[in-house]
């Protein structure tokens, strides 16, 4: 290998896990995005945040032994973030891949999460990667990268924050199988709660408990529900020897809401579970 070539090698090597991530299946999303891999077709994780959709793409990353490249979408992401840009270094102008790049070289899972916050250019550089092409145009260098057998497009989109000017389009969407995420039923949320945070299980039922109470909330004051994300850092809170109550306002309650009583509502179901 020549120097570039061992380089390429251990960045990629980086995006590899070396540790099974702990998932908890909900309902056959394992098996449909194998055959996804398989056909090589993309995949778009709907749901609302902290439900578990980046925990799903680590740990099918893991079972398929591929390396997974994550970019967290925002406004301001451009074209060049994800394909690449020249930088200068020693006075030499050099070609640095990004990480959509790097995927589509190498074969790895590249998973943009919350898709609809990037600009739209972004969208351009997706839809040719999206059908049996499977081609990604690299402007500045008058090169089309050809994906990888291995290369797996993912994105994740939050529903709950729709609007018209952030839904993603129909002509995006038509691309990609979707698989549809919500909280894990109330068994299965409390097992993740106490596997996460090593809680006592009474423990992790009561938490389960509150957290299927305040999703109750929603609409009254609360866009979205709790999520298992927030449910995990009470019950690690409380594991320290934080209590209940403290645990559940700094992990839940003003995290939640800026409004005064509907904190007030919160700490009242708080305090009618603990
Ligand atoms: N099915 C699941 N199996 C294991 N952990 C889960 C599962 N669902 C949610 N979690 C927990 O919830 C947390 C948030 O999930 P994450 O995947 O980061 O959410 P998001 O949907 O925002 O990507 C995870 O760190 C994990 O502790
Ligand atoms: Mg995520």
């Amino acid at each position: 290998m020549t120097t570039s070539a061992t380089e390429t090698h251990s960045a990629i090597a980086a995006y590899l896990l070396n540790r099974e991530p702990y998932y908890s299946e909900v309902s056959g999303e394992i098996d449909i995005f194998h055959s996804a891999a398989k056909l090589k077709m993309p995949v778009l994780l709907k749901g609302p945040t902290g439900c578990g959709k980046s925990r799903f793409v680590q740990s099918m990353a893991y079972r398929l032994g591929r390396p997974l490249i994550t970019v967290a979408c925002h406004e301001d992401l451009t074209a060049s973030d994800l394909v690449g840009r020249y930088l200068l270094k020693n006075d030499e102008t050099v070609w640095m891949d990004g990480p959509l790049s790097l995927a589509v070289k190498h074969g790895a899972i590249c998973y943009l999460d919350e898709i609809v916050e990037a600009r739209k250019d972004t969208t351009v550089l997706i839809h040719p990667l999206t059908d049996d092409r499977r081609i990604l145009p690299v402007e500045k260098r008058g090169e089309v990268l050809k994906a990888t057998d291995d290369f797996m497009l993912v994105m994740s989109y939050n529903p709950g924050y729709q609007s018209a000017i952030k839904d993603l389009k129909q002509s995006t969407r038509q691309r990609f199988l979707a698989i549809e995420f919500d909280y894990p039923p109330r068994d299965l949320e409390c097992q993740i709660i106490a596997h996460e945070s090593g809680i006592d299980p009474a423990i992790a039922a009561q938490i389960g408990k509150l957290g299927e109470k305040i999703r109750n909330l929603k609409h009254h004051g609360l866009d979205e529900g709790v999520s298992t994300r927030l449910l995990v850092y009470a019950a690690t809170l409380i594991h320290q020897g934080v209590s209940p109550q403290q645990a559940c306002a700094a992990a839940i309650v003003h995290p939640m809401s800026d409004d005064a009583e509907t904190q007030r509502g919160m700490h009242d179901l708080v305090a009618t579970i603990f």
